[in-house]
């Protein structure tokens, strides 16, 4: 995948049911993950137009692949199976041995894929997150940094 694709991918992201299109998936995040994980991302192309798109990359500890998405007319051809091999052969060119993925659990068909690639779930995992600016933004941020001060100087 290379930035000149975004456009293209950011249509079939936004297409796809269960792939989420985030604040990181603007032109800037995706070209930032592209170039801190060099060569590992990948598209599908039939007859010029991107039809299957795949992020992978690592954070030197564990690998993780997310948003595949394959276009409603080229489904059950193999692409997917095709998109997730490639990005597993590039994390184990990169030395790892573990990939994991998040996926949106509201479709058995989409379940049923990653198993028949070998993904094991964890039904006793919670997934959390936290938006890091805080929960009110900087405005925010600047409260709890106030607050800790004035406790800190009684
Ligand atoms: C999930 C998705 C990527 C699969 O892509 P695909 O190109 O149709 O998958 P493939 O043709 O490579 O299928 C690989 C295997 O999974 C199976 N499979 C694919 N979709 C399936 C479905 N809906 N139900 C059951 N099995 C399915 C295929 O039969 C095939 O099995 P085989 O290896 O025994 O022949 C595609 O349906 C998609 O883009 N869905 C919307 C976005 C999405 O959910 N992405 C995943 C985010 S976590």
């Amino acid at each position: 995948m290379r930035p000149a694709d975004y456009s293209q991918v950011l249509r079939l992201w936004k297409a796809a049911a269960g792939v989420h299109v985030g604040v990181a998936d603007d032109r800037a995040g995706v070209g930032r993950y592209l170039r801190r994980n060099r060569g590992m991302s990948f598209v599908a192309v039939r007859g010029g137009e991107v039809v299957g798109a795949i992020l992978c990359g690592h954070d030197g500890r564990r690998g993780y692949l997310h948003h595949l998405a394959v276009g409603r007319l080229f489904r059950k051809m193999g692409i997917g199976k095709m998109l997730v091999g490639r990005g597993l052969t590039a994390l184990r060119d990169c030395g790892l041995a573990r990939c994991e993925i998040l996926a949106i659990n509201d479709d058995p068909g989409r379940i049923a894929f990653w198993k028949k690639a070998g993904f094991r779930a964890y039904p006793d995992v919670l997934f959390m997150a936290i938006d890091s600016r805080g929960r009110r933004g900087r405005a925010g941020r600047k409260k709890v940094y106030r607050r800790n001060r004035k406790r800190t100087q009684q």
